[in-house]
């Protein structure tokens, strides 16, 4: 892109949409998107709407209750929203119904009339605050995530001209799954009222393109262009990163007490394998602990030698869904712990909370393994946080799952099917043993990888494209 075109797109205001609103003022607990966006509003200014994490009980009328707070070039709009529309939205629709579906777990999904009804009226309520708040129509907006595939019909409902992009976090399901929910073609429909529409991987674009095609009868031409209802609308994949040197210096300077348990874990020769993620269903979790305990068993070397320690912060705690996956972690972490724990080693540690992201930066770089098995994931940030903190001169090998978006491009890594418990045990028992050589060389690849294609590279493709000019 010439650098006449950067600056004409940077010139538009950026008004970004996701469901929730980054913290501005303390990124340091902030993940993938939020640090993604955060940046770009800061480098040109521009607006950041979410729902507030206040609720109105009683009916309040119908005009958009805002609360904007201006940062330096930033202004953040939160959106107060009815508290039983907002939980029929959020732990119905989006959570109950979208996010089982779009990974693959159809057994989980939930339809309720209630739960489309409030889906729709939040994307209302959100459309009707952001028209209000758009400065003309040159504004670019860019929504995020599953919380708002119709937010660009409800805006171009409105009169809304603007260039609209959509961004799904998570994974787009094959056709075959897609149109088992009912509301397939509506949410086709919606997705075909953006611009632009970004997923992260090949295979979730492939399914996406098939699923619109399967449902419209349309095709997609060769550069992910077509045409519906006389709109021309663009399909690609922006495969999101992180801030990488950000991340490895956070991993570099680890707390004193992070820094002890790793010296007393290489005193007594234990070496650490790490799992850190959301306590989600689509994680695999109970699987990674069974590969675990076969370890144990098919390696016994590696017993007293290694601990598991699972970071797994509560999440979502109103899907029923949610509460089994807890009970049956908990279950599955104590029976392996009866078995095998002596007085000197507890095989698996297990911490459900959320933990300050510099701490966690530490911890990652002082585990010999990142294991990261996802049933279905849309990237998995953790991966590429794993490779950021390593110690380039001795770095710890990454367990990926071939079902996790990263592995498109982390081909370095040890990948595995999280389904086949035997062979995510091997690979946990490979990169225990792997020879310093090979595990720079695996790393170094990774780390360049994820570098080239990091938040800043991932925002600037979205926006390029969005603004026509990628
Ligand atoms: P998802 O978006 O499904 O939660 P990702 O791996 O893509 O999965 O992103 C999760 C983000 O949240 C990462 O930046 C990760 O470091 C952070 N995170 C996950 N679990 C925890 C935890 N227990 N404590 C602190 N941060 C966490
Ligand atoms: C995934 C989704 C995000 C969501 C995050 C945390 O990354 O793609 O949209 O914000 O999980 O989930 P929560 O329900 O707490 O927002």
């Amino acid at each position: 892109m010439s650098e006449a075109k950067q600056n004409a797109s940077d010139a538009r205001r950026l008004v970004v949409v996701s469901n929730r609103l980054g913290n501005i003022r303390d990124m340091s607990q902030a993940g993938g998107l939020a640090v993604g966006v955060a940046d770009a509003l800061a480098q040109r200014g521009g607006l950041w709407l979410g729902a507030s994490d206040e609720y109105y009980d009683s009916a309040a009328g119908d005009e958009p209750l805002i609360r904007v707070e201006r940062l330096g070039k930033i202004e953040m709009a939160a959106l107060a929203l009815p508290r039983e529309e907002y939980s029929l939205y959020y732990n119905g629709y989006a959570n109950s119904t979208l996010w089982p579906l779009f990974h693959y777990r159809l057994d989980l999904v939930k339809h309720q009339r209630e739960f489309l009804q409030a889906y729709r009226q939040i994307n209302a309520r959100f459309a009707k605050a952001l028209a209000g708040l758009l400065s003309g129509n040159n504004d670019l907006i860019w929504i995020h995530d599953y919380h708002l595939i119709p937010l660009a019909a409800e805006l171009r409902r409105l009169g809304v001209g603007n260039r609209i992009g959509f961004f799904l976090h998570i994974s787009f399901p094959p056709p075959d799954l897609f149109v088992a929910t009912p509301d397939h073609e509506e949410l086709i429909d919606d997705l075909l009222q953006y611009d632009v529409v970004g997923l992260q991987t090949e295979t979730d674009l492939a399914n996406f393109r098939r699923s619109v095609e399967t449902t419209n009868s349309i095709s997609f031409d060769i550069k992910g262009a077509t045409e519906a209802k006389g709109r021309a609308v663009l399909s690609r994949s922006f495969p999101i990163g992180i801030d990488v040197d950000s991340f490895a210096r956070m991993a570099n300077d680890a707390a004193e007490d992070v820094q002890i348990d790793s010296m007393r874990r290489q005193i007594l020769g234990l070496k650490q394998i790490i799992g850190v993620d959301r306590l989600d269903y689509s994680k695999g979790l109970p699987g990674r602990m069974q590969a675990f305990a076969r370890l144990l068993e098919r390696h016994p070397e590696h017993e007293r030698a290694a601990t598991y320690l699972q970071i797994a912060s509560p999440t979502r705690e109103e899907v029923s869904a949610y509460a089994e996956i807890r009970s049956q972690l908990e279950a599955t972490a104590g029976s392996i712990n009866g078995k095998y724990a002596d007085l000197a080693w507890t095989p698996i540690r297990y911490i459900h909370r959320a933990v300050p992201r510099s701490r966690l930066a530490g911890l990652l770089r002082a585990s010999q393994v990142g294991l990261v098995a996802p049933l279905r994931d849309g990237m998995n940030l953790v991966a590429k946080e794993y490779i950021a903190a390593q110690d380039p001169g001795d770095p710890g090998v990454l367990v990926l799952s071939r079902f996790a978006g990263a592995a498109e491009e982390l081909a370095e890594s040890l990948i595995v099917n999280p389904y086949a418990v035997d062979e995510v045990a091997d690979a946990i028992a490979k990169a225990l043993k792997m020879p310093l050589e090979e595990r720079t060389a695996r790393h170094g690849a990774l780390l360049k990888r994820i570098s080239r294609n990091d938040a800043a590279e991932w925002r600037r493709s979205f926006l390029a494209t969005l603004a026509g000019e990628g």
